[in-house]
């Protein structure tokens, strides 16, 4: 396509930086891609390779309106500050409004039009506020991260257990770097779908630590709790109470198939299959 200036918001996240990377990666000259942070110093390597480079905070609409001027399409990557995140996203809608931009795309989360998880609050009404703005939009629903779980490789090693509180649901769980590149290629497609509903292939927690076992060779079993032992564990394991209660609400969404997705579309954007767990949990002990 013959868009002149994609950007990118959040470049200084993990997600953000990997999509920056993949449009590198398809050619995209390295001028037509505009990153915005808070923190653009975090981006002088990109910068150095001609990638523009903007300040934008999500909470300051001055910063977003500058960002965004001369604009074709913009990627909002969705804020980490939970709890603040529709206020932000509104400010960023309103300045891809006052732009003028082609498109608004929008990481959301899986059944996004409807999930129940406590975290997806912020992405439904973020997704009525986007629908609502009269701009062409698209909202790529990214399932959970494969690295929410490779992460924790040493943890479940350490315990030889897998703790959760979702039962039997299944998780269509994706690498980032695999979300990333589908955001890339959706900025990159002509006319993309106002929707695509994003994941891997499917696995329950009891599949997570039977292939932690197989991958490592080291016995892992699953033990399932009632949410408020989670996120009692959680708690003791360091995590803030807020924060425990959020993943913990979330195991149970899980377990409702409420981070399932039936769909192929992320294979389709990928024009491959997506990273496989075990593909994951093997890069990760490889890593280790
Ligand atoms: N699907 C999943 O499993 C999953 C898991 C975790 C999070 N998420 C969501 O997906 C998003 C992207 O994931 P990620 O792994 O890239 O998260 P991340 O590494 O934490 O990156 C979050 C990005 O949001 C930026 N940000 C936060 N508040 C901002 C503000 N006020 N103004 C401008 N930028 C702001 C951060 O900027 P700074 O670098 O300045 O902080 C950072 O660039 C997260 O923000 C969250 O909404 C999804």
């Amino acid at each position: 396509m013959s868009s002149k200036s994609l950007v990118v918001t959040g470049a200084t996240g993990q997600l953000g930086r990997l999509v920056i990377e993949s449009l590198l990666e398809k050619g995209v000259p390295a001028d037509q891609v505009v990153a915005t942070a808070r923190d653009t110093s975090r981006l002088d390597d990109l910068a150095a390779r001609g990638v523009q480079v903007r300040h934008a905070d999500y909470s300051d609409p001055a910063s977003l309106k500058e960002a965004f001027a001369g604009a074709d399409r913009v990627l909002l990557v969705s804020s980490s500050e939970v709890g603040q995140r529709l206020a932000q996203h509104q400010n960023v809608i309103d300045a891809a409004k006052d732009a003028g931009v082609d498109l608004l795309a929008y990481t959301s989360i899986a059944n996004g039009d409807r999930s129940g998880l406590a975290l997806a609050a912020e992405h439904v009404a973020t997704e009525q506020a986007i629908a609502g703005s009269g701009l062409a939009h698209t909202f790529l629903r990214n399932s959970w991260y494969l690295e929410n779980y490779t992460g924790q490789l040493p943890t479940y090693l350490e315990h030889g257990v897998v703790l959760g509180a979702a039962g039997e649901g299944r998780v269509s769980a994706a690498s980032r770097a695999d979300f990333a590149e589908a955001a890339a290629a959706v900025l990159l497609t002509e006319e993309p779908k106002q929707v695509y509903e994003l994941g891997g292939a499917a696995f329950t927690l009891p599949e997570l630590a039977a292939t932690v076992t197989e991958v490592t060779g080291k016995e892992v079993s699953y033990n399932d709790l009632p949410a408020d032992a989670l996120t009692e564990v959680l708690v003791g394991a360091g995590l803030p109470e807020q924060y425990a209660a959020i993943l913990a609400d979330a195991d149970q969404g899980l377990g409702r198939g409420e981070l399932y997705v039936e769909t192929t579309d992320l294979e389709a954007l990928l024009g491959r299959p997506a990273t496989t767990l075990t593909e994951a949990l093997t890069e990760a002990l490889r890593a280790a």
